[in-house]
């Protein structure tokens, strides 16, 4: 998919009670296109994981959502959806400071500090995810934060200074299409952050999985097919993700253990390997949390 700057279907609405809820009410009343985007300055019922909510100070933060109809992804692939939005998120805040990641599933951390959440919706149909609605939230002038919220953090706290939001969703959008498009294209072609990692250039593989690495070859010189660029972007993702070195704490229904992080399977499930027994466990999303240290 070509899309130069700014032909994006954008509304920017001035409140909603979620962006994922009015772009799902929205194609349910008309056909709307790929990449029909839909912001507001305010949600009244803004949803997160879990179940939970997802608060945010009107005008301060750039809530959205993206529609999507990706072709051939199989539900049980459908993590790639959340492995490109994450990146996208990263890249485009990677571009005003240092030390960004992206927490398991796709939370956006800066250090221990939560940025910038999502929420993806897919519709199935016969195995194959058929409409996606991306909807992200992230944390760009807000100020001060309640206190409950455990860790957040917000772009103008880490900078100093405000940001326009419309401008950095442009560039989220940039970001997303050119490794959502690149699906069907060369990935690597004209993607300066995969050619930082080292795309496309010989023994890249090596050095974007680093420790990662599960074996076999990669001549990502010759990536071209689907599966080929897939992992392209697996590696881009583990080689952004938070506490991908090393060994730390985790609990899941058993209770307390350290583990470092082995893989993100394709389905989106947490491979851990386990320091004392070196056991090697698969958490889906809920199963296991992180402990902090
Ligand atoms: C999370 O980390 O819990 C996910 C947060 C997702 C929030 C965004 S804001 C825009 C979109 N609309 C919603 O209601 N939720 C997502």
């Amino acid at each position: 998919m070509e899309r130069s700057g700014n032909d994006y279907n954008v509304v920017w609405l001035e409140e909603v009670d979620s962006t994922n809820n009015y772009l799902k009410e929205w194609f349910r009343r008309e056909p709307l296109g790929e990449g029909t985007t839909v912001v507001a300055d305010y949600q009244t019922r803004g949803r997160g994981q879990r179940g939970n909510g997802w608060s945010s100070e009107k005008g301060e933060n750039l809530l959205f959502s993206l529609l999507l109809y990706p072709k051939g992804i199989k539900a049980n692939e459908q993590f790639i959806l959340s492995r490109i939005a994450s990146l996208a998120v990263k890249w485009v805040l990677d571009r005003f400071t240092g030390d960004i990641c992206i927490k398991w599933p796709n939370d956006i951390y800066w250090g221990e500090k939560k940025i910038a959440g999502m929420l993806i919706e897919n519709d199935l149909l016969r195995g194959e995810v058929t409409r996606s609605v991306v909807g992200i939230g992230i944390n760009v002038n807000q100020r001060r934060f309640p206190a409950e919220l455990p860790n957040p953090v917000s772009l103008r706290q880490i900078t100093g200074v405000e940001h326009d939001r419309a401008r950095l969703l442009e560039a989220f959008l940039q970001e997303f299409f050119s490794l959502y498009g690149g699906l069907r294209e060369r990935l690597w072609e004209g993607n300066e952050k995969l050619a930082e990692l080292g795309v496309g250039q010989a023994g890249s593989r090596d050095r974007v999985r680093g420790r990662h690495d599960n074996g076999g070859e990669l001549d990502v010189g010759r990536v071209g097919s689907r599966e080929e660029q897939w992992e392209v972007i697996a590696c881009a993702y583990m080689a952004s993700l938070y506490r991908k070195d090393g060994y730390y704490w985790y609990e899941d229904h058993n209770g307390r253990f350290q583990a470092a992080i082995q893989e993100v399977m394709p389905s989106g499930h947490l491979v851990l390997k386990t320091l004392n027994r070196g056991e090697v466990r698969r958490y889906a999303f809920k199963e296991v949390v992180y402990v902090s240290s």
